[in-house]
């Protein structure tokens, strides 16, 4: 039997609801179909945007959400999606599937979709194609309140008052596609670029986001810091930037052949967990660079795009990286946002890629019809983490049985935290792909009067279709008992539990 123990009067540190984060790019069917119908669709919208996928998301309780890109957003030029819809250009997406881009959700569909999702909003904006000027009249044009050319254009298009930028990303992975930069290029173009990326509004600040680095490429980290952080006169206690990025992406395969989404083995199986348990070493050793340059932990690590990618389902575009979602992208879920939450003194958002029928999605959409996948059962049972504080927990006796025990992937994982409501909140995922494991959860003085809790299981392989939506789905979890102040119960192969207890 494991044991977990929890001492709800420790606590670790605060869980920024941004850790819950999300990204939409100009990608495939993310944008178009997915969010944005247009207002003539018969797919019921409001002024543009799915009811069905706003509504969905909303549960879900979604913080925030980066746009345009991703590569996108180093090809985007705003003004191209601004002004009455009908004169906006047509372009080509080069990025991504070469199809037509109309430019018809441009900076004011962004903000109304937030509006509507009552999230925060994350611009990503253009340093690898983009001009100094363009970036600072894009920031000009959405937050300045008074008389400039940004603001009037802004007025002459509809929107009287300015939005608010929560954060803003100077480039995307510009070490890739962003421009192919060495870190010290990119480094000083960023001090350059962030430069007039203006504060309008003293009680609205832009958060500004410093690309960060691929995966484990941890000499990127270490010179973006040396050059952005270490200087004589810093603008502000933690210099120039408020955020530093980090992208990574799981797969069992390699880059070309990363395997598919709904056909694998138990070997693959290991091989995607082990991969996304290896998120806790990235952001421990990116996390100790930065230490090394702001130990009071003033910036954020903003993990902005992560998740599983697998190859694209058969018979659909490549460049539209359209995946399904099994029970083993739950676990990849549970784990990783159980990681964020560990490290939340470190990483303050992160934002899985992406949100709507693009890699790791909560949500598919068909013409009309709309899913919802194990992954977004998983940020919904996760949700109460969102602003609560980190309290300690560990585990004992967390070992598999057999062969297993080979498999480099811990049986059980959890995080927990305790909620302005005096909830503790209870993350658990069983990593096995098919051993159960028996549970006991102990408090320091808590005992456990109230008690809801909610399981997400099945088949290592379910998924949902458009034709049987619910196969995998939250459900009523009651099959523990109290003694003695503990909970016990038995947490089955492959499954994520999630208790809430007073
Ligand atoms: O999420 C898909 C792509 O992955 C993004 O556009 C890019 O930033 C990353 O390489």
């Amino acid at each position: 039997m494991a044991k977990l123990f929890i001492n709800e009067r420790n606590k670790k540190g605060h869980i920024n609801p941004e850790l819950y984060g999300h990204f939409a790019e100009h990608l495939g069917r993310c944008i178009y179909e997915g969010l944005y119908v247009g207002e003539n669709s018969d797919i019921p919208n409001v002024n543009g945007m799915r009811k069905d996928v706003v509504e969905a998301l909303k549960e879900m309780q979604i913080p925030v959400l980066r746009w345009p890109g991703g590569c996108f957003a180093d090809e985007y030029h705003w003004r191209d999606g601004i002004g009455p819809k009908e004169e906006r250009k047509k372009m080509i997406n080069t990025h991504w599937g070469g199809v037509v881009e109309d430019n018809s959700f441009g900076t004011h569909e962004f903000f109304e979709l937030c509006e509507q999702l009552g999230c925060k909003t994350y611009v990503n904006g253009n340093v690898g194609s983009g001009t100094v000027q363009e970036m600072s009249e894009w920031v000009e044009y959405i937050t300045f309140d008074g008389v400039s050319p940004m603001a009037d254009l802004r007025k002459k298009n509809g929107h009287e008052k300015p939005w608010k930028i929560d954060y803003f990303g100077v480039g995307n992975e510009n070490w890739g596609c962003g421009g192919n930069m060495t870190p010290e290029y990119y480094a000083n173009l960023y001090r350059r670029y962030q430069t007039y990326v203006r504060q309008y509004s003293a009680d609205k600040p832009v958060k500004k986001i410093c690309g960060g680095a691929n995966s484990d490429e941890y000499y990127w980290t270490e010179k973006v810091m040396d050059t952005c952080f270490a200087m004589p006169q810093p603008p502000a206690a933690h210099g120039y930037m408020d955020g530093l990025s980090l992208h990574y992406y799981v797969f069992p395969g390699t880059w070309e052949k990363k395997g598919s989404a709904t056909q694998f083995d138990e070997n693959d199986w290991y091989n995607t967990l082990k991969k996304a348990v290896f998120m806790k070493e990235l952001v421990e050793r990116h996390g100790a660079i930065m230490d090394q340059y702001d130990p009071k932990k003033q910036i954020g690590m903003i993990v902005d795009e992560w998740g599983c990618w697998f190859d694209v389902e058969p018979g659909t575009n490549p460049g539209f990286l359209y995946q399904q979602n099994t029970m083993r992208d739950a676990l990849v879920a549970g784990v990783t946002l159980n990681i964020f939450n560990k490290h939340c003194d470190r990483v303050k958002m992160a934002c899985i890629a992406q949100m709507v029928n693009v890699l790791q999605s909560v949500i598919l959409t068909e013409g009309p019809k709309m899913i919802l996948t194990p992954t977004y059962h998983v940020f919904h049972m996760y949700k109460h983490h969102q602003d609560a504080d980190l309290v300690e927990s560990f585990l004992e006796g967390n070992k598999m049985t057999g062969a297993a025990d080979d498999c480099q992937v811990p049986f059980l994982d959890e995080s927990v935290s305790v909620d302005k409501e005096g909830y503790v909140n209870v993350t658990l995922t069983n990593l096995s792909v098919n051993e159960d494991a028996p549970v006991e959860m102990t408090f320091a003085e808590l005992i456990p009067a109230q008690i809801t809790a909610a399981i997400l299981q099945g088949e290592a392989h379910a998924y949902n279709t458009f034709e049987e939506p619910e196969k995998v789905k939250e459900e009523k979890f009651d099959a523990y008992e109290v003694k003695d102040g503990k909970i016990i119960f038995t947490a089955p192969a492959g499954s994520v539990i999630s208790f809430r207890i007073r």
